[in-house]
């Protein structure tokens, strides 16, 4: 394009043919399984009010800090309000202004769309990404942190993805003061080490000091949540990592692992994914049991995640498992009569779950060949004058170029059979 003030901006990007249907796959398959498990669909806004999110996700947190696209909407009372750039606060919001916190308590509820944060644009980052995310609330027990892990694995296996899922415990506002502090002592002990991101976090947000990335030698040595866990805490931790082991769901704790966003306590949890490089998060999410009331709603726990739409898509088209979307075969016609034909012959094919690209009449034989094959179709169907004539078409088998006349009621079992 050469008018550049209209190219997209930096960080947004268009989804087209191969990657546009990864994502749509990954969304499919979340769907399906999300309503298997008896989640169910909500709606949210993509403008909230930005306080929303400093409540929310935390003064401290990288999204609230330095990540949010806000403005001021005149038509509000001059009301500063943000583009989401995560889906739990407006479903929290939603939950507790719709009274379920008080009417009807436990909820399982499942969003989607797109998220803005202004991050520093790489692969896998942008600025605007689609999440696929679960919340549930009014389930304090352990049994529901390994319901949605069960399910994110199988989510995963379903969709063949080579990944990891890591889980680790914060503890709560009971035992996270003695763990922060040996942080910040730790960090005091180890100040030269660390870079100038790391020294920030020290007053704001000690936790956030384990996601030096830059130092990931050094925080080798810093102090684990684990180890300062209070026994309901520690009891809940061994509950979730028991049932994982009764559903064979495979795990590895990472006790260095800790959320960007505030409102986490204990179960925490990552999955990564092979072959994204540095942004190889592809679901992550946690406990956060306080939420609901810090939000003005009853004392109600809540844990949920969200998964990256665009990395999942990236991560399946990594591993060549991405589904190429490509038509089982292309229709070749010439002329009025054959165009009918064509229209018969699609529908029946179609009917048999084809998947049937129909070509322009506009060109050469062989430039429509040409075009089909490399649309990916593993068979032509040509219909001519005399095709119609004789009630058949001619089917070419694109791979070996061998060519043969076909009965029209026909063309669609052929065409199923061959592909088997
Ligand atoms: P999050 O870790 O900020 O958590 O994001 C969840 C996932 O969204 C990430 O693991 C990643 O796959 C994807 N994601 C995040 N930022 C970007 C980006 N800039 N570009 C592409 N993908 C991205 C949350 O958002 C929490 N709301 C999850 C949650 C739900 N916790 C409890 N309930």
């Amino acid at each position: 394009m050469s008018d550049l003030e209209l190219t997209r901006l930096r960080g947004f990007q268009d989804s087209l043919g191969a990657d546009a249907r990864a994502m749509s796959l990954v969304e499919e398959r979340a769907r399906a399984i999300f309503e298997r498990y008896s989640i169910k669909e909500i709606r949210i806004p993509v403008l909230e009010r930005a306080q929303l999110y400093v409540r929310s996700s935390g003064e401290t947190s990288d999204i609230v800090e330095k990540q949010m696209y806000t403005f001021t909407d005149r038509d509000e009372g001059e009301t500063v309000v943000a583009l989401r750039p995560e889906g739990t606060p407006g479903v929290v919001r939603a939950y507790v202004e719709a009274g379920l916190d008080r009417t009807d308590p436990e909820q399982r509820l499942f969003y989607s769309g797109p998220m803005f944060r202004r991050e520093r644009p790489q692969k896998g980052r942008y600025r605007q990404f689609y999440q696929f995310g679960v919340e549930v609330f009014g389930r304090p027990d352990p049994a529901c942190d390994a319901e949605l892990l069960i399910m994110i694995d199988e989510l995963c296996r379903d969709l063949k993805l080579p990944f990891t899922m890591e889980i680790n415990t914060i503890g709560d506002q009971k035992c996270r003061p003695a763990f922060r502090n040996a942080l910040v002592q730790w960090a005091r002990a180890h100040w030269d080490e660390l870079d100038d991101d790391c020294h920030n976090r020290l007053d704001r947000n000690p936790l956030r000091i384990l996601d030096c990335k830059k130092d990931a030698e050094v925080t080798k040595s810093a102090p684990s949540s684990l180890d300062f866990l209070c026994d309901e805490c520690r009891g809940h931790f061994e509950g979730v990592k028991d049932l994982l082991s009764a559903a064979d769901v495979k795990y590895v704790v990472n006790p260095r692992m800790v959320r960007g966003l505030d409102y986490y306590t204990r179960t925490a949890f990552e999955v990564t994914a092979e072959g994204l490089g540095a942004q190889s998060t592809v679901v992550a999410g946690g406990r956060y049991d306080g939420l609901v009331e810090v939000m003005g709603g009853a004392a109600v726990a809540g844990i949920g995640f969200a998964l990256g739409v665009d990395r999942m898509a990236l991560a399946l088209e990594a591993a060549g498992i991405a589904p190429s979307g490509a038509p089982n075969a292309a229709i070749i016609f010439w002329g009025a009569s054959a165009a009918r034909q064509a229209m018969v012959v699609g529908s029946q094919m179609r009917a048999a779950n084809l998947n049937v690209a129909m070509l322009s009449p506009e060109r050469k034989m062989k430039t429509l060949l040409a075009r089909a094959w490399k649309m990916g179709a593993r068979f032509a169907v040509i219909i001519g004058v005399d095709e119609v004539a004789q009630g058949i078409v001619q089917l070419r088998d694109l791979k070996n170029s061998s060519q043969r006349g076909v009965p029209v009621a026909e063309v669609a079992r052929a065409i199923t059979d061959a592909l088997k």
